[in-house]
């Protein structure tokens, strides 16, 4: 059973979509919280580099939370994640390239994770939601209490609004804080797999009807 969703309007109102001027903290929030993930371990100026090509892609939609005019917590998510990633791959390559080739010079052996990310589409299953939130990530003083459930909110909101009928997640089976709160938000385990040597687990959660959103859609169905 879902529990109900207590919205803090205070909370709410410190959300707003992300933009070209978040890059750089959010950029920051994903190095630390997520080092080993293989965009991290590329550097924190290709990541900067590329949150400033997803805030542009039509395919991004992403949310920061922002308190004292500083960004502490954020959401990436996308209406269609491959079709994104060809998006920015085409039209930043100019950016995203010499700044993975310093990532890699300084770190070769992420060569390795790099070639293995193309079958990731291949593997990580629910091919049938192209609706997806890719990273999440809040400052650990601001973790368990409820905030990135706010942001997921508004994300989900988002998407419902859009048509999207479901969105996924892929996470480690390993990452507790966010196997608990995908777990809260009922969210069905849809596909086991291992990848970059993990156990990884893709999640979906129906939108439609769901007992924290807003029955609300300004498109047809996706
Ligand atoms: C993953 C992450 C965003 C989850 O956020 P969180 O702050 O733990 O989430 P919430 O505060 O919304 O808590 C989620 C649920 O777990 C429950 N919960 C949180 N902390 C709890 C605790 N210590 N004990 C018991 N329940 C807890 C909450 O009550 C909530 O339940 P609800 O939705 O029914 O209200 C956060 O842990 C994080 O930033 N991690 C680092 C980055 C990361 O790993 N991101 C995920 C991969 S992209």
């Amino acid at each position: 059973m879902i529990k109900p969703f207590p919205v803090d309007e205070g909370v709410m109102q410190s959300i707003r979509p992300m933009q070209f001027r978040d890059a750089r903290r959010v950029a920051e929030l994903h190095h630390a919280a997520m080092g080993t993930s293989l965009w991290s371990m590329l550097g924190l100026r290709f990541l900067q580099t590329l949150y400033q090509a997803l805030v542009d892609s039509p395919y991004f939609i992403g949310f920061v939370y922002v308190e004292d005019g500083r960004v502490r917590g954020f959401i990436a998510g996308s209406l269609d994640t491959s079709k994104m990633y060809q998006d920015i791959g085409r039209r930043r390559f100019m950016f995203l390239g010499p700044t993975a080739a310093l990532g890699l010079l300084r770190h070769p052996g992420v060569s390795l994770k790099l070639i293995e990310t193309y079958r990731y589409f291949g593997v990580s299953g629910a091919d049938d939601v192209p609706g997806e939130s890719l990273f999440c990530s809040f400052e650990p003083d601001l973790r368990g209490k409820r905030v990135s459930g706010h942001i997921n909110k508004v994300l989900f909101d988002e998407l419902l609004a859009r048509g999207h009928r479901a969105v996924k997640i892929t996470t480690e089976v390993s990452n507790e804080g966010a196997n608990r709160q995908l777990q809260s938000w009922g969210f069905g385990d849809a596909h086991r797999f291992r990848f970059y040597g993990k156990d990884m687990v893709t999640y979906v959660l129906e939108l439609a009807g769901h007992p924290r959103l807003e029955a609300r859609s300004r498109h047809p169905a996706v």
